[in-house]
């Protein structure tokens, strides 16, 4: 049987994540949003495209949550993004509201599904789609890390000119101004970036990853960042779909994990067909340590706010 991928939301990360995924041909695809005619207009486009690049899927799009029913992943994008000058908490109860809705009419006709939020505050409203669906927290993922660390890859790929498949980043943290890129656990080809870039470059690297999804807004001046955002989910939809136990940065549920508890964070997650099956903890100096309780203190402050 062909697997089934919804996406709630179809403006612009959603809409790039089903044309990401359909490139992929792992999963048909329905794009659902409250705007009339949109999803529709959108899906149709996408499936007329699929003769030409040769792949088997199906792209619908609907108003109305039945056409979700039974999907194997439900991707949450659904909600309002930032104007320049916004920070993503400033998002909190708007979002809220679309992603409680979001999660009950899905929840409902798709019981079984793997939940991949990217609706911001990131880790706040997957921690949120976690108690207002009542899910196992294992089936609930929010994709902040791998965009955050695909950006640090990328600048650090230009600023060496070398093979971005080189490059491996880990951002960990929350999904916010205090992220932590771990420079001590990233390399090129097995050299950590400490030892490869002098140290004002490195600082540089840093401030700019954490300040990425700034950046893209400012440039915009409407909407912010979804091509990588887009190319992030879908990674993560292929990793659980093939059951490939791949480990990825993910906002995921901490039962103790890094001396944290009870709260969405970022760190690494092994994916599989039951979504995230293991947590890796990394060796973290003092240092490191502090700077991800930092970041998690302003995570639990969203939830508490909740
Ligand atoms: P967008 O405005 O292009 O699309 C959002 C869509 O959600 C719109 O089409 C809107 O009609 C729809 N929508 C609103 N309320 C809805 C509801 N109740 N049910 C169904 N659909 C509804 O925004 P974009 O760029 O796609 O961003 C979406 C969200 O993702 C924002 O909150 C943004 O901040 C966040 N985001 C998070 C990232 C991450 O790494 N976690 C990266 C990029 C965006
Ligand atoms: C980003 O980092 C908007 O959170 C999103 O681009």
């Amino acid at each position: 049987m062909k697997n089934k991928i919804s996406i709630i939301g179809a403006g612009q990360t959603g809409a790039t994540t089903a044309h990401w995924l359909a490139a992929m041909e792992i999963a048909d695809l329905v794009l659902v949003d409250i705007v009339e005619g949109m999803p529709q207009g959108k899906a149709l486009d996408l499936l007329e495209a699929m003769p030409v690049i040769g792949s088997d899927v199906y792209v619908t799009g609907s108003n109305d949550y039945d056409a979700t029913e039974n999907s194997d992943i439900v991707v949450i994008t659904a909600g309002l993004p930032r104007k320049p000058g916004m920070s993503r908490d400033d998002l909190l109860f708007a979002n809220a509201d679309i992603i409680r809705k979001a999660t009950e009419e899905t929840v409902r006709r798709s019981p079984e599904a793997i939940f991949i939020i990217l609706t911001n505050p990131l880790d706040a409203m997957t921690y949120l789609t976690m108690k207002v669906g009542n899910l196992k927290p294992e089936k609930v993922i929010g994709q902040a890390g791998i965009l955050d660390s695909t950006r640090m890859r990328a600048f650090v790929a230009m600023e060496l000119g070398v093979s971005v498949e080189n490059v491996h980043c880990y951002v960990l943290g929350g999904h916010g101004d205090d992220m932590v890129p771990l420079t001590r656990h990233s390399n090129v080809a097995g050299v950590p970036l400490n030892k490869i870039l002098p140290p004002d470059r490195l600082e540089a690297i840093v401030n700019r990853t954490r300040q990425g999804g700034g950046e893209i807004v400012k440039l915009l001046k409407t909407g912010s960042a979804f091509y990588a955002p887009a190319a992030a989910i879908a990674q993560m939809a292929e990793a659980i779909l093939k059951d490939k136990h791949l480990v990825v940065p993910a906002a995921a549920y901490l039962n103790g994990e890094y001396g944290l508890k009870g709260i969405y964070f970022g760190v690494p997650v092994q994916l599989g067909r039951s979504g995230v099956e293991k947590i890796i903890e990394y060796d973290l100096n003092p240092e490191e340590q502090e700077m991800l309780e930092k970041s998690a203190e302003s995570v639990s402050s969203l939830i508490e706010k909740l």
